[in-house]
């Protein structure tokens, strides 16, 4: 059985019912890394929320979601929030969403082992400043007394790869965790991330828009294109031998392991006429 079961995965929102997930199918084993990738609007961030069951209340699921052998479209909140943090967990692309403007970093991840670990205070303030330490913050203590707007970009986002770790969860789900950080703090990050990962044999679905950080921390990879997963393989098979329009085009515009910040990703259209396609 697979760690994650994602099958015909349909969203939609509002009362048109606007559709912006397909049938989305997709699995993941343990200890897997598969990058999720796709332009802008295509419904990355929609299937991670789906899977997190964080969407919001006008959306419409149809599908299901089986992870660790639950199905996870019929939990209740509560039930999902044990889960959630534990077993499963999140880094989002933007820190602050992760964290509490109003308290202390030290105090926030705190609270995420208190809520799913039994730990004495002492112990929890320890092991929170242990694994601050073992993300690369230097001065744990101090880091662990700030609040997040007193952090900078790179700190923050430390911060939330420690609190989305510190549980030892089977699964990570990673939605752009870089694009906000500038280049040199994007690669060690992703290094941190990288090895964090592999301590914990963390399974990670990890959303971009870019080749290049993919190619560099998954072995598989789909492709989704205005809501459809139009292709799934391996990293190399996806690389050298794209079998949709819409991947040879990403993979003809950017190479592997040189995608310039900000490039725009190709549209479909960019390639071939869709009215030709049958
Ligand atoms: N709460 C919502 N209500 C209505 N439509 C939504 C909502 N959230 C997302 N959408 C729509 O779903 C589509 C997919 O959005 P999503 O956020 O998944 O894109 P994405 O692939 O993550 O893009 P990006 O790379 O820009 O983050 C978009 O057309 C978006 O407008
Ligand atoms: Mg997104």
């Amino acid at each position: 059985m697979s760690l994650l079961d994602v099958k015909d995965l349909s969203v939609s929102f509002g009362r048109h019912r606007t559709r912006v997930l397909d049938h989305a199918c997709l699995s993941l084993e343990p200890g897997q890394r598969l990058g999720f990738v796709g332009a802008s609007g295509s419904g990355k961030t929609v299937l991670a929320s789906a899977i997190m069951g964080l969407l919001p209340e006008n959306a419409h699921v149809e599908g299901s979601i089986v992870f660790q052998g639950q199905e996870l479209t019929a939990l209740t909140d509560r039930v999902f929030s044990a889960i959630r943090g534990r077993n499963l967990s999140m880094v989002f692309q933007e820190p602050m969403t992760a964290l509490d403007p109003t308290m202390k970093v030290g105090r926030q991840a705190a609270e995420l082992i208190g809520l799913h670990r039994e730990t004495s205070t002492m112990a929890t303030r320890q092991r929170v400043e242990q694994i601050f330490d073992r993300v690369g913050l230097d001065h744990a203590s101090r880091i662990a007394d700030a609040y997040p707007h007193e952090l900078s970009g790179g700190q923050r986002q430390r911060v939330v790869i420690a609190m989305a770790l510190m549980n030892n969860p089977a699964m990570v789900i990673c939605d752009e965790p870089t694009t906000a950080l500038d280049a040199t703090v994007q690669a060690k990050v992703l290094s941190l991330l990288d090895e964090e990962l592999a301590g914990v044999n963390a399974a990670c679905l990890f959303i971009s828009h870019d080749l290049g950080l993919v190619s560099r921390i998954c072995t598989d990879v789909a492709v989704i294109h205005a809501g459809k997963i139009v292709e799934r393989g391996s990293a190399a098979q996806v690389f050298m031998n794209p079998q949709h329009p819409y991947t040879a085009g990403l993979v003809a515009t950017a190479s592997i392991d040189a995608v310039e910040p900000g490039t725009r990703l190709p549209v479909i259209e960019d390639f071939f006429d869709p009215r030709q396609e049958q």
